[in-house]
Order: structure tokens, then sequence, then C-alpha cells
């Protein structure tokens, strides 16, 4: 491949493809933080080739405005704003309106937003019946996707979004039934009473009140671990092309609604490699305190070839430096355990997992660091979240994301359907062979 510079620019503004005796040239798209990308999007017209790039690792789907990471440096940025802003007094709503709209709300449109969402707070009764329908048993991610499929179905004057004020009601609609969607899982799967949205309380508030209040004892969140809620919502929030963001924009390519593409969005977000890592960590650190095994003996096997472990929690296919979600959530950690009065044995393994790793060759030379999982866990026991709910939050952070994506591809007059190609590496030319002759 060659390139060719531009006049006005210190990088070259097209690339040059050579194959056989043909020579094709293609613009070099570059974004606001000096991003760089070939348009090959006229590649297979011209010379009858495709490109092959298995997960995706070098392939831009899109151009978005919506977030940016630097994953050598450790940057994670909403709309431009470095998310450590975020911490001093986190508002995840306000985040959640900065992701979709573009830019923070005015006085006037946060509180217009959160009436919608006080007004949308509950969920049709009708829906009470479709989670006695789920087995006890039932994984709260399948669940969720189903709900929030079914809840698209309550509202079907809102699958053809025709105008910017249906859009901010689907949007509220989703962001505040997924919160009670979440907390009725939980009541579902333990067999618990339904406690109906309280509309005095904020958001967060709000979700503790719905998973751990009964109809005879109404729970109070303590400030600090509401904040620490909404911090660990906003750090999910977005986090640009991810699985789950791509699939709710594949799926929303389609022209499928909001809600069947957030659906898709949570099934992407259920698998292990993706929204499910959380809980392997606290697994590991289970293992490690209940096997007798010590750190020092876990990081060892985690270095061993083929010994089928990893130090769950480290590395990032994108962060190659301190995960900057970790860092905060790090110390939100002490700061609840401090609060709760909780000492927590698992919080002293991930301690000192963190510290021999941080000087161990080994993830030294493979810049594998903290991410977000490692703590976020660690703080959703300490306020009594079960495990097998963590994703479940995950994916309730990462809502305002997701409808972001669909709204900025919504928006955009040039999106098509995604509909990659393949190299076919099946049978060639066979013919069928009646049942009697096989
Ligand atoms: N523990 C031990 N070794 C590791 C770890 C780890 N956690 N992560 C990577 N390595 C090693 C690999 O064995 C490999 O070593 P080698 O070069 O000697 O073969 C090298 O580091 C590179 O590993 P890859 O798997 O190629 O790195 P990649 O960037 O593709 O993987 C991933 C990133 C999947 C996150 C990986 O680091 C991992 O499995 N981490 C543990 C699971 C985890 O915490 N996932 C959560 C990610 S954050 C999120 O999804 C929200």
């Amino acid at each position: 491949m060659e390139t060719s510079k531009s006049g006005s620019s210190s990088f070259p503004a097209t690339a040059s493809i050579t194959y056989a005796d043909k020579t094709v040239t293609y613009p070099v798209i570059t974004g606001t933080e000096g991003e760089r990308g070939i348009d090959i999007s006229r590649l297979r017209s011209d010379t009858g080739l495709i490109t092959v790039d298995q997960g995706y690792g070098n392939t831009g789907s899109c151009q978005s405005a919506i977030t940016y990471i630097d994953g050598d440096q450790g940057i994670l940025r909403y709309r431009g704003i470095p998310i450590e802003e975020f911490a001093g007094n986190p508002d995840f709503i306000e985040v959640a309106w900065l992701l979709i709209f573009g830019r923070l709300p005015t006085s006037t449109e946060s509180t217009r937003f959160r009436a919608r969402l006080t007004a949308n707070a509950h969920l049709h009764e009708a829906m009470k019946h479709t989670f006695e329908g789920f087995p006890a048993s039932a994984p709260p991610m399948a669940i969720m996707s189903a709900m929030i499929n079914t809840l698209g179905c309550f509202h079907p004057e809102m699958y053809l979004i025709k105008d910017e004020e249906i859009f901010e009601e689907a949007a509220a609609r989703l962001i505040s039934k997924i919160r009670t969607i979440a907390a009725f899982t939980y009541r579902r799967v333990n067999g618990l009473p339904y406690i109906y949205p309280n509309p005095k309380l904020r958001y967060c508030d709000n979700l503790l009140h719905m998973m751990f209040s009964m109809p005879y004892d109404q729970r109070v969140a303590d400030p600090e671990i509401s904040l620490a809620m909404n911090l660990i919502f906003i750090l999910h929030a977005d986090h640009e092309q991810n699985c789950s963001t791509s699939t709710v924009r594949m799926v929303g390519s389609s022209k499928a609604n909001l809600f069947a593409s957030c659906a898709a969005g949570v099934c992407a977000l259920w698998g292990p490699l993706h929204g499910g890592a959380n809980v392997e960590v606290l697994e590991m650190l289970g293992q490690i305190h209940q096997g007798g095994l010590t750190a020092e003996k876990y990081i060892e096997m985690a270095k061993q070839k083929g010994s089928g472990t990893r130090l769950m929690g480290f590395g990032h296919r994108v962060y190659k430096n301190y995960d900057p979600r970790a860092k905060m959530l790090q110390s939100v950690c002490e700061k609840v355990l401090k609060k709760l009065n909780l000492r927590d044995p698992l919080l002293d393994i991930a301690r000192k997992l963190e510290e021999l790793a941080l000087k161990d060759q080994y993830f030294i030379e493979r810049k594998l660091y903290p991410n977000v999982d490692f703590y976020s866990g660690l703080i959703m026991r300490a306020i009594g979240i079960p495990t097998n709910m963590f994703t479940v939050m995950f994916a309730i952070g990462r809502l305002p994301g997701w409808v972001a994506h669909w709204k900025e591809q919504h928006d955009d007059a040039n999106s098509k359907i995604a509909r990659p190609r393949q190299i076919y590496t099946g049978p060639v030319n066979k013919h069928y062979v009646p049942m009697d002759s096989r």
C-alpha cells in the first residue's frame, strides 16, 4: 500500500492499494483526535476484493461523535469530557443526557427529562404476569432482554421515531423502566414481592429501594452508596464500538426499533467475554480465598501458558495502560467498605494481586493493568447486589450509550444496513443426493 501527501496536512490524505496490475486510491478520513482510517467503501466495486478482519480489530464501522478512547494513554472522554470530571458529584442522568443529546442539559432540559423518568418509572401491570412466566432459575439477563422487547409491545407508537419529542419520550421510558425491570427481575428470581417505584426518589435511590425494600420495611440508601452506584453507572455508560454497542447499531441499521435494538444489546452484553467479566473476578477472588491459594500462587498460575488461568480483571483489548475507570472505582470501593463498616477479605486479596501484578515483568511487558471489572464487583457485593445481577447492573449503566448510538445512526442520512461480506470456504459445486443413495 502506498500513500500520497496532502498539501495542508503532515499526514497523507490518501492511500493507494496495488493488487495485480491495478492501483486504486482512497481518501484517508481523520477524526477530531487525529485518528486516521482509509475509506475503502469503493474497494469491492473497483477491484472485486474485500478486506478480511476477524473480530474487527482494524475496522471502523462508523464515524461517531459520542465517546473517545485512547487506550495507550488511558483516556476515556464522553462528548469530549474526561470521565474523571464526573467523579465530584456523579449524576448518571445528566451523563445519560450528555451522551444521547451531545451536550450537557440546561436546567430546564434536565428538569423535563427527570420528570419524564419519574412519570415512566412504573411498568404496565400486565408485565408483572410476564415476569411470573419465567422460572425462578431463569438467568436475569435473559429476563431483562425479553422484558425490554416486551416493553416495546406496550408502546408500539414508539416503534417509528418521527420526531425529537417521540425520541426523547422513548429514551426516557427505556432508561427509567430498565431500572424497574432490573429490580423486578431480582424480586422474581428471589421469590420476593414486587416493590413499586417511589416518585420521590432519585434514579439510583429508587433502584435500591425497589431491590431491597420490603412492604413493611422501606430501605433508604445511604447517600454515599447512592453516589457509588451513580459512578458505577457513569463509568459503564459508553465505551464506543464494543460488542453490545456494535450489536445495537447492527440491529438498528435494519431500522429495527429502539426497544428491539437495545434488547439485542443486552444479549450481547450477557457473554462472559463482555459484561460477564466482573462476575469472574469475584469467582477468582473467592477461589483464592476458599481454596487456600495465596495471591502469589495465583499470579504464578496466571503467568503459566496452558494453565487455563488468567488474572481476571486484568488486561484489555483497547487499554494498554491503567483503565481510567478502574482507578476511579478503586477509591470508591475503599470508601464504600469504610462507610458500611465492612472488612472484605476479597478486597485484601484484590489489593495484593494488583500490587504483585503491577511490579511483575510478565504483566509489565504485556501492558496488563486492572480494568473496570477488577473493582466494580467488589463494590456491588458490598452494597448487597448478588453476583448474578452484576451484568444486569452493567446493562442499566450501558443503556444511555446504546440509546445514543442508536440515535446517532438513526439521524445519519447516509446510514446503511450493516451487511458484512465473507470469504466463502465451503464445498464447491456439489450436487444434491437423494436419501436412498447416501
Ligand atoms: N492474565 C494473564 N495473562 C494475560 C491476561 C491476564 N488477565 N490477559 C492477557 N494475558 C496475556 C496473554 O496470555 C498473552 O500472552 P502471550 O503474549 O505470552 O501469548 C498476552 O497477555 C496478550 O493477550 P491477548 O489475549 O492476546 O490480549 P487481548 O488484548 O486480546 O485480550 C482480554 C484482552 C481478553 C481482556 C484479556 O486481557 C483477558 O482475558 N483478561 C482477563 C478477562 C477480563 O478481565 N476481561 C474484562 C475486560 S474489560 C470489559 O470487557 C468491560
